[in-house]
């Protein structure tokens, strides 16, 4: 069964929310801790080893309740259900959307067109882990007989990020191999990285879902004409696989059929990182480690499902942040991990949230008259904070932000952590408070600054604090825990797709650029520019008469 059709803005929870908006809006969050002692009690959630803490926000327990009424009102219940239960949610594309089949438990049934997915599911898990096994064992061998050293992913998109993102956060959980990212097309990418590269020990995964990509085609064509010049024809099949729903094209791009790794076309691109696609995870950190990785999505998978909705950390979060984008007009949200190791986090949820939820045509077949899918990005702190917190602090733009961090540091380092976290903490506590003018005068006056210079100085420095932000405290950086707070982001978008009454799961936006590309590609080659609008033409003429 679809999903249900139900326009968020005709319902009677939104026009309460609209009319809640205009008294809050211009409420101090301040003043409201001030009122409350125990407000941080009241608006957090605690679940295995996370704490969420959404104190800081611009809401009150009318907010939330009004929220919840929305959540119920567009029947979020039985959209949950239709989503694991694998129906065909994905209307456009008429495809079922089941990641999180690929994280359930082997007992569990879930059926797409009648049939039980879980032992194909299983099948490909365990072809994951013996391959995973024979790499890192050094007992599969490349051409000369040598062990692999460096594993490279061509891939780009669902087919990059995800991998490339579990990969730098589990650097702690790593072993000797090397993992290479390929994904642009641009050739300076792929010779970067064939610098660094040994043909006699490179092992070479090539992921696309559609196996049509013409990065990843271009790439894997430019890595197997390189290694053609050391090795033979039939050396391909030791060094290349490839993880695709495509068998025959993946076949007719030479590779041996034992080293093809099927995946589903009710897999999205952008949440595969769990089916093979996920393979360079498993040789990067062992199979147990991306084993747990998954058993740590299902778990939030469980929490999701199950839990009530003021307690559910997926929905609490996803409503927060329609509250901002829809009733206070926020344009874009942050997300601030204070780890490096989550430096990728940021570009890989630009994808999954840009691209799911970036739509402005309604599940009835018509534009939208309210705002959808929110810009997200980020960067780790303290790093951020000494390039972009600026503008959160004092720009007049108002940007919700999520800050993760972890309780404990994974190299035990806790001179550096708790430095760390101390700034994890004052920002937000920043954001929040801000700082008045009277405590900026105090300041003044403990400096001995002059009063000319105080007086011009101080509209500058007053900070209106303000700002909301959410606090994710997690116990520790593990592949279940990162397991967990994937799923979590997983679990918002489809939250926010099924209030804004949108298709989260197709990506028709990205094909018409793809389209002129090619068209233009044929231009290039012929030398021969056709009728474009004058800026494309006048381009064109110039990159072709300076090539
Ligand atoms: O950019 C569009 C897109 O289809 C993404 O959704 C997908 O992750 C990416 O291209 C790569 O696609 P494929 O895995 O089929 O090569």
């Amino acid at each position: 069964m679809s999903l249900l059709n139900i326009n968020p803005t005709h319902t009677n929870s939104w026009k309460q929310l609209e009319n809640h908006f205009s008294k809050m809006e211009n409420n101090s969050i301040k003043e409201m801790f001030q009122n409350d002692e125990k407000r941080a009690e009241k608006f957090h959630i605690q679940w295995n080893d996370f704490l969420v803490d959404y104190s800081k926000n611009n809401i009150n327990q009318e907010t939330i309740d009004l929220l919840l009424n929305l959540a119920d009102d567009v029947n979020l219940k039985d959209a949950i259900s239709k989503y694991f239960a694998g129906d065909l949610i994905n209307q456009t594309e008429n495809r079922a959307v089941l990641h999180t089949a690929l994280r359930a438990p082997e007992n569990e049934v879930i059926l797409v067109d009648g049939i039980n997915v879980m032992p194909e599911v299983f099948e490909v898990k365990n072809k994951v882990k013996n391959f995973t096994n024979q790499i890192v064992s050094g007992e599969r061998k490349g051409y000369t007989g040598k062990p692999f050293t460096d594993i490279v992913n061509i891939g780009i998109g669902g087919s990059d990020l995800g991998p490339a993102m579990v990969v730098e956060a589990l650097q702690f959980y790593k072993n000797h191999l090397n993992v290479h990212f390929v994904s642009n097309v641009d050739g300076d990418h792929v010779n970067e990285i064939i610098k660094k590269l040994n043909p006699e020990t490179t092992l070479f995964v090539i992921v696309s879902k559609t196996f049509t990509t013409q990065e990843t085609l271009t790439n894997s064509e430019t890595i197997r004409s390189w290694f053609l010049k050391s090795a033979k024809n039939e050396d391909v099949a030791k060094h290349f696989v490839a993880v695709s729903t495509n068998i025959q094209k993946v076949t007719e791009f030479g590779i041996d059929s034992n080293n093809i790794f099927p995946m589903w076309d009710w897999v999205g691109g952008r949440f595969s990182l769990w089916s093979a696609v996920g393979l360079s995870i498993s040789l990067a950190v062992g199979f147990d480690n991306f084993d747990s990785l998954l058993k740590g999505a299902n778990k939030m998978d469980e929490h999701f499902k199950t839990e009530a909705f003021d307690k559910n950390i997926p929905v609490v979060l996803a409503l927060l942040s329609i509250w901002y984008n829809n009733f206070f007009g926020a344009e874009s949200e942050a997300l601030i991990p204070y780890t490096q190791y989550l430096q990728k986090l940021a570009p890989y949820l630009q994808q999954g949230i840009m691209e799911s939820n970036g739509k402005s045509i309604g599940r009835d077949g018509k534009p939208v008259s309210y705002q959808t899918g929110t810009i997200i990005w980020g960067e780790p702190g303290t790093n951020s904070q000494h390039a972009f917190f600026q503008l959160i602090h004092q720009g007049t733009k108002l940007i919700p932000t999520d800050f993760i961090g972890y309780v404990k540091p994974l190299y035990g380092d806790n001179n550096h952590h708790d430095k760390l976290m101390s700034n994890f903490f004052a920002q937000t506590e920043a954001l929040l408070n801000g700082k008045t003018p009277e405590q900026v005068k105090a300041e003044f006056d403990k400096q001995g600054v002059s009063s000319e210079k105080a007086e011009f100085l101080l509209p500058f420095k007053v900070f209106s604090g303000n700002k909301p932000t959410n606090t994710i405290l997690i116990q520790k950086l593990t592949p279940e825990s990162l397991g967990s707070l994937i799923a979590l982001y997983e679990h918002k978008i489809f939250v926010q797709g099924v209030i804004w009454n949108i298709f989260s799961y197709d990506q028709w936006g990205v094909e018409l650029g793809k389209q002129l590309a090619n068209s233009i590609l044929d231009e290039i080659n012929s030398k021969k520019v056709n009728n474009h609008d004058n800026s494309t033409s006048f381009l064109l003429k110039h990159f072709l008469d300076s090539k």
